[in-house]
């Protein structure tokens, strides 16, 4: 299983903030938020790693990751030129990724979980992770039924179908690069995950699309009061 962690876009969001910087190295409590899913992965058991970067502040990122040597693992390293999607990651990660499965991270996800368990037992076809929140029309989101199997995925939908979003972590064969290769943009001009068309509904209509509920701690740093949540929950957690 290989890792790759998606580090681009522009992050308007949380302008001015990201004027001077990537939303990915700013800081969550006493560390910069790509430690969270780079540690994420390692604890998972991942070992080799692909560092997807916008070319605004590259160096930066080269110079504080390095080879990987202190983090237990290795790095590698792509430019995204411009934000065209999420699924743009296994178009940029294909030759990295070739035919092992890989598990693809946001770069701004900040987990406290220890997926190790799930990701030694997958086998082929998707997973992907579900978290239960109060405010699904942020997410994409994942309807199922009681067996687990899914019905339907939105990106974003005004009325949402279920609460349960899809956190950012997916695990894929390596027919993913291929899947992606072939998307056509969604209706905001990018190539999707979620939603329509996205690589988890050609999972979904593959019949090869699993989900797994989880219920540890999980935040979108992507907003100035996600980021500050992140924030006092690991300064809590050092602290105690
Ligand atoms: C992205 C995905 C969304 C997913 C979320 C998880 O949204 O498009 O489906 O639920 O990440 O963090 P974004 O945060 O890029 O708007």
């Amino acid at each position: 299983m290989k890792g790759v962690i998606l580090a681009g876009g522009k992050a308007t969001r949380l302008l001015p903030l990201t004027k001077i910087t990537s939303k990915q190295l700013l800081p969550v409590y006493n560390k910069p938020m790509i430690y969270y899913p780079i540690n994420t992965l390692v604890k998972a058991g991942i070992s080799e790693i692909l560092v997807i970067m916008a070319p605004d502040y590259a160096g930066h990122f080269l110079r504080l990751l390095g080879s990987g040597k202190d983090f237990g693992c290795k790095f590698s390293y792509e430019i995204q030129e411009e934000p065209r999607g999420l699924a743009d990651a296994f178009i940029i990660g294909a030759n990295f990724i070739g035919r092992d499965h890989v598990a693809m991270i946001l770069g701004d996800n900040i987990f406290d979980y220890d997926f190790s368990r799930a990701i030694s037992e997958f086998n082929d076809g998707a997973l992907n992770f579900v978290k239960e929140v109060q405010d699904p029309e942020r997410y994409g989101v994942v309807e199922f039924d009681e067996n687990k199997k899914v019905l339907s995925i939105e990106e974003k939908p005004a009325q949402p179908k279920s609460n349960f979003a899809s956190v950012g972590l997916y695990v894929y064969d390596s027919k993913v690069t291929e899947i992606a290769r072939n998307l056509k943009p969604s209706k905001r001009g990018e190539i999707e995950i979620n939603g329509e068309p996205s690589v988890n509904n050609e999972y979904l209509k593959l019949g090869e699309l699993t989900v797994e509920i989880f219920d540890g701690f999980w935040e979108d740093a992507g907003t100035f009061d996600s980021l500050l949540r992140a924030n006092n929950y690991w300064a809590e957690k050092v602290k105690n």
